[in-house]
């Protein structure tokens, strides 16, 4: 290994110091840009409305407030945060349905419930980690706190489940290269990749989030700030399968909501507004949003103009003429929603 990056290994070890685990460093966030999801929303009087993620309950609670004949379904992969939802139906007795598990279980856990295809009036999902998720250290999700190196949204005893540690701990270097790649974004995620690798022979790994956090600073020279981000965004999402879990959520948001149903989605990054984007807008090829245009998908891919219209066709509309972001002034305070993006759609 050359001689400046074993120091920067040693900057890496020294700043690591005595770093003590801890918790609770975020505070109680308010239902996120939620004038605007209930203004999209628009539910009326005997309605049902499925929250595809409860997380601390903010937003299902908002729904509940806004009608009093409004019915929610609240749904999360998270015990804890089911728990939560549990603990909620007291308040709002028969007005609310926890539901534990995947967007991906969803046809299995509304038929016991007497929810059938075409049924229901409208669905939200606010994508991304609940602040029961971020402030538990032990679940290893944020970079601003030490904890194991875990991030399973389905809770520590979820069976048969990769966490973070796993990955970087046996993925080979071109593996976690498109990891970081792929699912973050990070341009520099080859560099990275190899770093880790290196790391895993020279100081036994990386144990904690806080090791992961300044082992990253030690290899990069500026802008650390956001490749910490895309890593810890990309090792989230590849451990919980999320861009797919993504996609089957606005499959079943198709098959489950009624003509004229919406789908109201808050997502936190490009990939994913990706692809609700390309589903709303018709460009999905195979069941899979596609990753560019139509228009650019190759030479093999030679379509009449007729064939590429049919392609187009979307069962959505789209609620406003342009995509919703959050206030600058709310942007400055938080950071972590500057790419947040609002997007209502109508099934036609
Ligand atoms: C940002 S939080 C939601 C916060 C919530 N809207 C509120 O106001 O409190 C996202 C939640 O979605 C859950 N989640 C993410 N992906 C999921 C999936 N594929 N299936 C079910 N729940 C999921 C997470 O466990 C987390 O609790």
């Amino acid at each position: 290994m050359a001689a400046s990056t074993y120091r920067s290994f040693n900057i890496f070890r020294s700043r690591l110091g005595t770093r003590k685990y801890c918790t609770n460093v975020h505070d109680k966030p308010s239902p996120f840009m939620v004038q605007e999801v209930l203004e999209q929303l628009n539910l009326q009087d005997g309605q049902t409305v499925l929250d595809m993620t409860f997380g601390d309950g903010l937003h299902t609670e908002a729904l509940l407030k806004s009608n009093d004949n409004v019915k929610v379904i609240a749904l999360d992969r998270d015990p804890y945060a089911i728990e939560k939802a549990k603990a909620l139906t007291l308040k709002y007795p028969g007005r609310l349905q926890p539901l534990l598990g995947r967007f991906s279980d969803l046809p299995v856990l509304l038929s016991p419930i007497g929810i059938k295809i075409n049924t229901l009036d409208a669905l939200m999902f606010d994508l991304g980690c609940s602040s029961i998720q971020l402030n538990d250290a032990s679940r290893g999700f944020s970079s601003e706190v030490d904890g194991p190196l875990d991030m399973r949204m389905d809770g520590p005893s979820a069976l048969n489940s990769i966490t973070a540690y796993d990955i970087l701990t046996r993925a080979d270097e071109q593996d976690l290269g498109r990891i970081f790649k792929t699912y973050g974004s990070e341009n520099q995620a080859r560099k990275i990749a190899r770093s880790i690798v290196t790391c895993r022979y020279t100081f036994q790994g990386l144990n904690s989030t806080g090791e992961l956090k300044e082992f990253l600073k030690s290899i990069l020279e500026e802008k650390s700030g956001r490749v910490v981000k895309n890593v810890f965004f990309a090792l989230r999402s590849f451990v919980n399968n999320e861009l797919n879990e993504l996609n089957f959520a606005i499959r079943f948001a198709e098959a489950y909501l009624k003509k004229g149903g919406r789908m109201i989605s808050l997502t936190f990054n490009q990939v994913e507004d990706t692809i609700v984007k390309r589903h709303v807008s018709g460009n999905v090829l195979e069941t899979n949003p596609n990753p560019m245009p139509l228009k650019y998908y190759g030479q093999a891919f030679n379509l009449s103009v007729e064939e590429m219209n049919e392609l187009r066709k979307s069962i959505w509309a789209p609620l406003s003429k342009h995509v919703i972001t959050p206030e600058n002034h709310f942007k400055s305070m938080n950071p972590r929603i500057r790419d947040a993006k609002l997007r209502g759609a109508i099934k036609l």
